[in-house]
């Protein structure tokens, strides 16, 4: 008796309240029924696994452009067979504006090569330079195309806006209804800082830590919510390194301001110790904000359990550490301020979550499917992602919750030389994916087509809707 095209029989699905064992039955891309005793033309045993939505991994720097012309080293494809090895299902990446220049023929450039894709995929797009022509005409335009998030550095030569620029965006933003992303470290502080430390001959990986400590990162995350109060403007702070920085967020939070904040898993998983490794091989753990301590890490799994933290992401960055292009792009010594910022991690970004959060104790499944799926999903309006109920897409992860596996580079398929992560042993693995009812990763082996992704435009939603909240209840971003 055949009803669906797919059942996936027997296995404990989790949804970001409960677990219960279920049938899903799927047709065609979308998922038709969660019950009992489903019936389907093919059926998926999951007798003793988790069913789980596939990952959404909402900050993935991917095939990103440089302003040379070139691109980041990992692909839409690589990236793709590395997110379905791992789980993930769909990625949020990045286009760049760069400066002096208008979007639209990079955006345009970015998206040929993200039509390679095999995973589902959306855009942020980063604004380096907020002209007239920017502001008025290009923001309205790609918000209008489903590009419904813009990300604004605070910090980094040559992508950083200044308090000015950042307000503006802020209120393009509102007019048209998009959420603003922000790296929040201050600019002038990590610049005196390095400059301090080179001219004191400190070069090496090691002193990339020590030129922003957490003062910088918490007070540009200030800063980033005050300017957001004052123009009433949703904002996610990006890749938050621990509790002091958690801290100013969820004291924004609870005066009712819309503000979310994300981590990833470098932050509770590596340390500042780990780029003082012998000779260049700190540069491998390298990123921004810098990873701290065992404390910092501590807290931050305390504020994911208060709820000040929404979403666990990756932050993937795709440089190779061998060669000309990625970590030594600068050279074989080059001093830690040249070597560019970001570490893999698509790839590992759930079973690390899984293992030190669900097989620690510290949070539990549904608390992982919330942080890694659900909430990304729902904050940056992939409607039909991010959880497994009727009408959404068949994006699948089967785990199994007991299956100890130690991480290597080779497992994660992405086209990076390295991974962060090497040797580390996890306790959970993805054993089966699903993108929209298709079976894509089985026991580790990826079968995709290039091409088969599908980009996912992000219509109006009401959760990024301003709070409502302006000073003498005036709108100044209908003015200015
Ligand atoms: O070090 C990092 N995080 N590199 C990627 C770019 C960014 O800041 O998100
Ligand atoms: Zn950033
Ligand atoms: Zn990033």
């Amino acid at each position: 008796m055949a009803g669906y095209d797919i059942v996936i029989k027997g296995g404990t699905v989790v949804t970001p309240v409960e677990q219960f064992r279920a049938d899903i039955g799927i047709t065609g891309e979308t998922i038709a029924a969660i019950g009992a005793d489903l019936h389907g033309e093919r059926v998926i045993d999951a007798t003793g696994l988790l069913v789980m939505p596939g990952g959404v991994d909402s900050h993935c720097h991917i095939e990103q452009l440089r302003a040379d012309g070139t691109a980041d080293e990992e692909s839409f494809v690589s990236a793709s067979t590395s997110a379905f090895a791992g789980g993930t299902t769909t990625a949020i990446t990045f286009s760049t504006q760069f400066k002096g220049c208008p979007i639209g023929p990079s955006l345009a450039e970015y998206q040929r090569r993200a039509a390679t894709a095999m995973m589902d995929y959306s855009f942020h797009q980063i604004i380096t330079d907020p002209t007239d022509e920017v502001i008025h005409q290009e923001i309205p335009a790609l918000i209008a195309a489903g590009i419904r998030s813009l990300k604004v550095f605070l910090t980094y030569d040559p992508l950083h806006v200044d308090d000015r620029g950042f307000i503006r965006i802020l209120a393009a933003a509102r007019r048209h209804g998009a959420l603003v992303t922000v790296h929040c470290e201050n600019y002038a502080a990590i610049g005196w800082m390095t400059e301090a430390l080179l001219a004191a001959g400190h070069t090496i990986p090691k002193y990339h830590a020590w030129s922003r400590p957490v003062a910088v990162e918490r007070e540009a995350t200030f800063r980033a919510i005050a300017l957001a109060e004052l123009v009433d403007q949703p904002i996610q702070i990006f890749h938050v390194s621990c509790s002091e920085v958690a801290e100013e967020i969820a004291r924004a939070q609870a005066r009712g301001v819309k503000v979310w904040a994300e981590t990833c898993s470098q932050y509770l998983t590596l340390t500042a110790d780990d780029m003082d490794r012998p000779g260049f091989e700190g540069a491998k753990f390298m990123c921004s904000p810098a990873p701290r301590d065992a404390d910092a890490a501590a807290g931050l799994w305390s504020q994911i359990g208060r709820g000040t933290i929404d979403v666990i992401s990756s932050d993937h960055s795709g440089y190779r550490f061998a060669g000309t292009a990625g970590k030594r792009s600068a050279g074989v010594d080059a001093p830690f301020r040249d070597i560019p910022n970001g570490v893999p991690g698509l790839g590992a970004r759930l079973a690390l979550l899984f293992s030190e959060g669900v097989s620690a104790g510290r949070i539990t499944a549904s608390d992982f499917v919330r942080l890694t799926a659900f909430n990304p999903a729902r904050l940056f309006g992939l409607q039909t992602k991010g959880r497994l109920s009727p009408g959404a897409d068949a994006d699948v992860v089967l785990w199994d919750p007991m299956k100890q596996v130690t991480l290597t580079n080779a497992m994660m398929q992405h086209a990076i030389d390295y991974s962060p992560y090497e040797g580390r042993a996890v306790t959970g693995f993805p054993v089966l994916t699903l993108r929209r009812g298709r079976v894509v990763m089985r026991d580790g082996t990826v079968q995709a087509e290039p091409g088969t992704g599908r980009f996912v435009a992000r219509a109006p939603y009401d959760f990024i809707k301003p709070a409502g909240c302006l000073a003498n209840g005036f709108d100044a971003s209908n003015f200015a």
